[in-house]
Order: structure tokens, then sequence, then C-alpha cells
């Protein structure tokens, strides 16, 4: 029987190719989005998070073997830290008991390299403890000058790999045999970066504060195959890893500090 995969973000960028490629490789796959998928659902909402895990018990009969949560917003608004923390938190804990028949069950979230840097201590610390009201109270005060707009992708990507460390581990994840892991991406060529790499001088400038040594920006693919790979039913043992494949910002930006 083919693998049932649930992507997010399926619409777009690093989700569609993910999704293209599970279904070249004879994969069912429910694509989730706030467009132009099999299920049409608004993470940043609660009521859009409950409708989202309704409607894949209901596509999918209740059972299926991998969580790919991908979606995302990098705007220097309130939803980004909604959609990039909360939703994908509610995507992997709302789909993960359909998991529950599954031979080889997988899941994987899109975290980013952005988590390296800046980021606001009292957001960090209201998303860690879900703490929604006041993340979105917080991220609307940092919305409000063009100077801190940006600690909010920032903060809900270091948010979002702090909550995988925590989690992966847990009787609910590895106890379950369940795999979560997360992908931290450096620069890659979607609609999120469009304007961002669209001349020359925008690329250059970019690549001054995401170094990518190895290959420079990548295509969307790239991310896909290793998210694929992770929640393969090759992958038994990767737990709780944060794997950056950003051509190598981490190794230039953090060094051997984490080692
Ligand atoms: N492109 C990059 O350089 C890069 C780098 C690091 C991390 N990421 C992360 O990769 C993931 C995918 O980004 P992408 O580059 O493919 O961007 P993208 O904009 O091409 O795709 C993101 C998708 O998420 C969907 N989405 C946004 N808000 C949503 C909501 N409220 N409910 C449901 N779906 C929603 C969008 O409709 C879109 O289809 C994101 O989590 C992003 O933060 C991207």
């Amino acid at each position: 029987m083919p693998r049932t995969s649930v992507i997010t973000g399926a619409a777009s960028g690093i989700g569609k190719a993910t999704k293209e490629l599970l279904e070249q490789r004879g994969e069912r796959v429910i694509g989730a989005d706030l467009h132009d998928t099999e299920v049409v659902a608004d993470l940043s909402t609660a009521e859009g998070r409950s409708s989202l895990v309704d409607a894949v018990r209901k596509v999918s009969g209740g059972r299926i073997d991998a969580i790919y949560a991908v979606a995302g917003l990098d705007f220097p608004i309130a939803a980004t830290a909604a959609v990039n923390f909360f939703g994908a938190v509610a995507t992997l804990e709302g789909l993960r008991p359909l998991l529950k028949d599954s031979d080889a069950p997988r899941a994987v979230v899109v975290s980013s390299m952005a988590a390296l840097f800046a980021t606001d201590d009292e957001l960090v610390a209201q998303l860690t403890t879900g703490d929604e009201a006041g993340a979105m109270a917080r991220a609307e005060v940092l919305a409000k000058e063009p100077t801190t707009g940006g600690l909010i992708y920032c903060s809900s990507k270091l948010a979002l790999s702090r909550w995988v460390r925590r989690q992966a581990a847990t009787e609910a994840w590895a106890g379950a045999g369940i795999p979560l892991n997360a992908v931290a991406p450096g620069v890659i060529a979607t609609p999120m970066t469009a304007e961002l790499t669209a001349t020359e001088e925008a690329r250059t400038a970019l690549l001054k504060q995401v170094p990518m040594p190895l290959n420079g920006i990548a295509d969307a693919i790239v991310v896909a195959r290793l998210l694929a790979w992770l929640n393969s039913v090759e992958n038994t043992h990767l737990c709780g890893q944060i794997v950056y494949i950003d051509g190598g910002s981490d190794a230039v930006m953090r060094g051997d500090s984490v080692w």
C-alpha cells in the first residue's frame, strides 16, 4: 500500500515541491493550504487548525503515515507567529493520532536558519510556553516598528526548533515510534524570497547576511528531497534533529560553538 502523507503549505514553494516529489514516487499526498489544495485551512486561527484535522481525518479515512508541517509566513506581522509556531504545532499534534496505525509513522517541520539571527526573548518565551494570546500581543508591539518587525519571523522559528528539541524524545513521539525532526533551510528560491533574490545586488546583499559558501541559493526540490528522506521508512533513528540545509550558513555563523 502506498504511504499517505499530509503536507501543509502544499500550494507553493517547498511544500509544493515536496508534494510533487512524493507523488512522482507513488505516494498519496493530501495537500493543505489556503487555496489550490485538497484541504483548505487557515493555520493562523484555532478554527482553521481544527478544520485541518477534521478534513484530513475525513479525506484519509483516519490513517496517515507522515506529516510535513511546511506552511509559513515571513511578513513582519503577528500572523507570522500564529502560522509559523502555533499553526505548525497544531498540525503536528492534531494529526499525530492519525499516525497510530502506520507501520512507519514520521513527522517533520520546516524551521529556518533565521533562528540564528536576533530574536525577541519575550516572544520566544510566550511561544514556547504556548501562551498564544500573550504571544500575539507581543508580536503586535514588535510589528509596529520596522526595526523590530523582523524579530517575529526569527523568534517563531527559534521557538519551533526548541519545541522540536523538547518534544521529540517524549513518550508521545519517540515513545510512539515516531521520529520527529526539523529542517532549517538557508535561502531557497521560492515565492517567499522572490523579491529578496530578484536582482544580482539583492542576492549579494542577502548572501552577506546568510552566507552560503556551498552552492549558494538552493531550489525548493533540494529541501523537498531531505524532507522526504526524514519522513521515509529508512529514517528509523533521527530524533529531535534540526538539520540545517543552508549551504553552510550555520557552519559559518556558529562554527564549533554548539559542539
Ligand atoms: N524560502 C526560504 O528561503 C525559506 C528559508 C527558511 C525557511 N523557510 C520556510 O519554509 C516554509 C515554506 O516556505 P516557502 O519558501 O515554500 O514559501 P511559500 O510562500 O512559497 O509557501 C508557503 C505556503 O504556506 C502557505 N500559508 C501561509 N499562511 C498560511 C496559513 N495561514 N494557513 C495555511 N497555509 C498558509 C502559503 O499559502 C504558501 O502556499 C516556511 O515555513 C518558511 O518559513 C523558507
